[in-house]
């Protein structure tokens, strides 16, 4: 604990040198057709990159690390030559400004739609449950709300597979340029699939007990830090978050012990929503409030160096007492969507734009590279 922390602090984050203490969360915008990157989002990043008056590290939008992976209209991918000359604009972009970026690395496993997957095929998921939940899809043009279609339960035999495109889609970020990855095991996607015992109803080696949901995660994590080191691999976990019709009934063992398998291998960061992902930040699931400062010591407790990234409904003195309160980085998300300059809006403690719901999800460059700056 360190009452003197401030945002604006430098910290070093496995290999990454940051220059203050706010993150910019990951925040799909469905603006990349063809599943590539463009100059429009080299722009948006850019507008957010400068390390003094927005993000010391910016996580991009949720990319698909296959065309398996997809579910949602006009996200980016990563498993092609294509789309990594596509990402090396961006990079060069936030580095220009001095900036530091990571790619979220996705698979969203159920939450998908036949039309996005290869050969209209049904998405897959650890059990063939469909979730209660809707995917954006493009109709005629417009971003419309679609259920998510009917997955199918993946065989054991193809999970060493899925394993191999996270490590390869890692590989493809760093040739992009990017300065490091954070895997995305958070709301409702596949890795929060196996782990919730909603979504995974499996009785082989992934499914049933906390050990066996909890092994495509390691494995995952295994494979993306031998193929890039943990100095450069961070993750993002959501304990509780109902997001994608999440649901465990007893969450805090079983993240417990995730925790205690993550902390020996040397992650840059672990980054946890807290609450309900964009909701209530004390949304309970199971039978007691989840104690997030529990988890945090358990990590410590068991060797964890990463920094401890926290993240959900913050401004600046929630973000001032979690730093007071042993978190290491904060991550803003809407607030970032809003204002390009978060961070120089921050130091002087306001004002701050509101961000415009209409335009969140797909369209041009309106809502989405004309916030204004201060002055
Ligand atoms: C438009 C939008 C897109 C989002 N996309 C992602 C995403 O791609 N990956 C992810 O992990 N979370 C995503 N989130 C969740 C945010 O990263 C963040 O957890 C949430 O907005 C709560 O933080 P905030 O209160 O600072 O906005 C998204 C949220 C919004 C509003």
């Amino acid at each position: 604990m360190d009452p003197m922390t401030s945002l604006f602090e430098p910290r070093q984050v496995g290999a990454m040198h940051l220059a203050s203490r706010i993150v910019m969360a990951p925040l799909t915008r469905n603006r990349a057709p063809g599943s590539l990157a463009n100059a429009r989002m080299a722009t948006y990043y850019r507008q957010r990159a400068n390390p003094t008056t927005g993000a010391g590290l910016i996580i991009t939008e949720a990319t698909a690390i296959s065309h398996q992976g997809q579910g949602y209209a006009d996200v980016p991918g990563i498993w092609s030559e294509a789309q990594v000359a596509s990402w090396k604009q961006v990079t060069d972009a936030v580095h220009a400004e001095g900036g530091k970026i990571v790619m979220q690395l996705w698979h969203v496993g159920r939450v998908s739609h036949t039309s996005l997957q290869p050969g209209g095929a049904a998405p897959v998921a650890p059990s063939a449950i469909t979730a209660k939940t809707k995917t954006v899809l493009l109709v005629d043009g417009q971003a419309k709300f679609m259920d998510t279609s009917a997955p199918r339960a993946l065989d054991a035999s193809e999970l060493p597979g899925i394993v191999q495109d996270y490590r390869h889609a890692a590989r493809n970020a760093m040739a992009a340029g990017f300065d490091g990855v954070e895997v995305h095991a958070a709301n409702g996607y596949l890795i929060d699939q196996f782990l919730r015992s909603g979504s995974n109803h499996r009785s082989d080696a992934y499914g049933g007990s906390i050990d066996n949901r909890a092994r495509f995660l390691q494995e995952v994590m295994q494979a993306v830090v031998a193929e890039i080191g943990g100095d450069r691999t961070g993750i993002r976990l959501s304990p509780v978050t109902p997001a994608n019709d999440a649901s465990d009934d007893a969450p805090q063992p079983l993240f417990t012990h995730v925790i205690k398998a993550l902390a020996p291998l040397g992650l840059a960061f672990v980054h946890v929503i807290e609450g309900s992902t964009g909701g209530p930040r004390d949304h309970q699931q199971g039978p007691a409030p989840f104690d997030y400062a529990a988890l945090h010591q358990t990590y410590r407790a068991a060797g964890g160096q990463g920094a401890w990234m926290v993240n959900n409904g913050y401004d600046l003195p929630l973000a001032n007492q979690a730093l007071a309160e042993g978190a290491d980085l904060v991550a803003f998300g809407r607030p970032f969507i809003a204002n390009p300059d978060l961070g120089a809006r921050l130091q002087q403690g306001g004002p701050f734009n509101t961000v415009e719901r209409a335009t969140l999800y797909g369209g041009g460059e309106a809502g989405y590279l004309d916030y204004p700056t201060l002055g």
